[in-house]
């Protein structure tokens, strides 16, 4: 269950946000991933003179808990909450990372005033492709 409330996971993303390294596009995007140990993750977008080396807030926070031990399965990554400027919406590459590894997740996206709506992966990403297609019986 849920230890923190949405407003409180919003303030973390926002946070998060407040360390993003944008020297190029100056677009900060923060990320604060609610997992089940009831502990919070942040993320934040890191950019890159070869700019497709950038990497994304919310991918920062869905790999960065794996790497300290938070994962154990779908169901440890409780909510994310993701902060820009202006409510934008995550990259259609952290949708898919998203599926994978939590995809029963809520998902509160916000602008820099904390204003935020509530979706699910579900909705960012309908008809995803996960690991069924990749199942040994379906091999040819
Ligand atoms: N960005 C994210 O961090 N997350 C997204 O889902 C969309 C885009 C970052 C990447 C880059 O540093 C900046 O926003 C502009 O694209």
């Amino acid at each position: 269950m849920p230890t923190l409330s949405p407003e409180e996971l919003v303030a973390h993303a926002l946070l998060a946000r407040t360390h993003a390294y944008t020297p190029y596009s100056h677009y900060q995007v923060g990320a604060a991933l609610l997992v089940a140990d009831g502990s919070v993750v942040y993320g934040c977008n890191v950019e890159n003179a070869a700019y497709p080396s950038t990497i994304c807030a919310e991918r920062v926070a869905l790999t960065a808990a794996i790497a300290q031990g938070k994962y154990q399965g779908q169901d440890d990554y409780v909510a994310l909450a993701v902060a820009t400027r202006d409510g934008g919406t995550p990259c259609g590459t952290c949708r898919q990372v998203m599926a994978e590894l939590g995809p029963r997740m809520v998902v509160y996206i916000c602008d820099e005033q904390g204003n935020y709506r509530t979706t699910s992966v579900a909705a960012l990403l309908p008809d995803s492709f996960d690991a069924s297609s990749l199942a040994d019986d379906q091999a040819s």
